[in-house]
């Protein structure tokens, strides 16, 4: 009887302690497996700025319904520094600094009013702090070949994102953006997606210095989504110690040549397009492929293709014709050279302007003769192009006077204009209009 007893409570006890197992398993089941995710998701897409997810948003809005919240960001992150406490009588203290004054004052000549949002999108990988991240810009009918460079890249990729800030526009890209960033594997673990909300659609250069502001390693190329990445530069360069150490002392820029099919049809199709140098010196002797946009020589030639051609396996030679069209590819290092002037929106000149200031800057081009890159044809919208291009124009004339007058003083106060340093300012200045006669007075006072 006793022992029944004892049987059927423990009995009992058991059948108790399973059911609480099996509440406790579901629960947990679906915390890890549904919650949780949605949590992270939601919390992932908008932890560096806005919205305080609670339960109750994910349960009864579904995401960025309300976007005008996620515009206005109530539930704000802040900077902040530590004062050096170097008074004992006033402590080491932390100052904290609103992001958004920030990000503000850091694209402050850039059209307002902007919301930028970091880091949107996080990539889960862990990235070598000596690699190359790949800085570029892009927009929702870019897609596509955005997703081929990350599938042939596999290295880190800060991406910025535009959106134009109408209702129906940011919840169709939004849903267009998650399903590219959910498509493969390497995405989420390579890219970083920056998101730039407002009503410009071109702020080219103000999006290039989102990217590169953004990126986690210490070295970026600054390239164009339409690419193909025909060779392994990256591996390349990270084993070369020679380039390496050329990228860390900041005052060079490597140039990865660039190509396109002369024909419109046969560039279209990445499959095709040549992994070797040889394959690819082959199609330029058939005149398949030239140089990119050989039709406007100065945006490319200064890379000096015949010396491309000619050299020997591993070789790397400086640009020695620079002149201010020039708009190659390039690698450099993320912290220290000048940034893209924000002024320049839309076609024309934006990119010859970033590479210009470099250069004055004291930054050298270098020509990595092994690798090079290929367009992949489509089609362009030329009317907006051609405006666009005939006020930037202007804008550039403009910015080369100001922009020698700023480096020529700069080198002149500390003593380096006549150094190599300074080389850079003397070549490209000495011609440009109305700093000519300034020029020679500087120099030689
Ligand atoms: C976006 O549009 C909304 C509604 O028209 C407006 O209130 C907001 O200030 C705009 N934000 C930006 C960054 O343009
Ligand atoms: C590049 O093209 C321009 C314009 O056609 C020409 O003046 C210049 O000499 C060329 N430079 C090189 C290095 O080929
Ligand atoms: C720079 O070099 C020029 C000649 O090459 C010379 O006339 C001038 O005095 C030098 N200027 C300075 C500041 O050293």
């Amino acid at each position: 009887m006793f022992f029944r007893n004892a049987f059927y409570r423990l009995f009992e006890l058991l059948q108790i302690l399973l059911f609480f197992y099996t509440v406790a398993a579901v629960f947990y089941t679906t915390t890890y497996f549904v919650i949780d995710p949605l949590q992270r998701r939601v919390s992932s897409a908008v932890s560096w700025t806005f919205l305080d997810v609670t339960e109750e948003t994910i349960a009864v809005k579904p995401r960025f319904k309300n976007w005008t919240l996620f515009l206005e960001s109530p539930d704000k992150t802040s900077l902040s520094w530590e004062t050096s406490g170097m008074i004992s009588d006033h402590p080491a203290h932390v100052y904290a600094l609103d992001e958004d004054l920030f990000l503000s004052k850091a694209f402050s000549s850039s059209l307002h009013p902007s919301k930028i949002v970091p880091f949107f999108y996080r990539a889960s990988g862990h990235f070598d702090q000596e690699d190359i991240t790949i800085t570029t810009i892009i927009t929702s009918n870019r897609f596509q070949v955005f997703a081929r460079l990350v599938e042939r890249y596999r290295g880190p990729i800060s991406v910025t994102i535009h959106v134009n800030n109408d209702t129906t526009h940011i919840l169709d890209l939004l849903d267009s953006l998650e399903t590219l960033y959910t498509s493969s594997p390497q995405m989420s673990r390579f890219v970083d997606v920056h998101l730039v909300v407002d009503f410009f659609d071109r702020q080219f250069n103000t999006w290039r210095n989102i990217a590169r502001l953004f990126a986690r390693t210490d070295f970026v190329m600054m390239l164009d989504i339409d690419f193909y990445l025909c060779t392994d530069f990256r591996t390349a360069i990270r084993n070369s110690k020679p380039i390496m150490e050329k990228l860390r002392e900041g005052r060079a820029a490597l140039v990865i040549p660039a190509f396109e099919y002369t024909t419109h049809e046969e560039g279209a199709d990445y499959s095709t397009f040549p992994k070797t140098k040889e394959a690819l010196k082959a199609r330029v002797e058939t005149k398949q492929i030239d140089m990119f946009h050989a039709s406007w020589a100065p945006g490319h030639n200064s890379t000096d293709y015949e010396r491309f051609y000619a050299a020997s396996p591993g070789e790397v030679y400086q640009v020695t014709g620079y002149q201010s069209a020039y708009e190659p590819y390039v690698i450099f290092k993320a912290d220290g050279p000048p940034w893209c002037d924000e002024r320049f929106i839309g076609y024309g000149g934006n990119k010859a302007a970033c590479l210009y200031e470099m250069y004055l800057s004291g930054i050298s081009f270098y020509v990595l003769a092994d690798h090079f890159l290929i367009h992949q044809n489509h089609a362009y919208e030329e009317t907006i192009r051609k405006n666009e291009r005939k006020s930037n124009k202007k804008l550039y004339s403009d910015f080369k006077e100001e922009t020698c007058l700023k480096y020529l003083i700069a080198y002149h106060e500390k003593g380096l204009l006549n150094t190599t340093w300074g080389y850079n300012v003397q070549q490209a200045c000495k011609n440009v209009r109305s700093v000519s006669k300034l020029f020679s007075q500087i120099i030689s006072s």
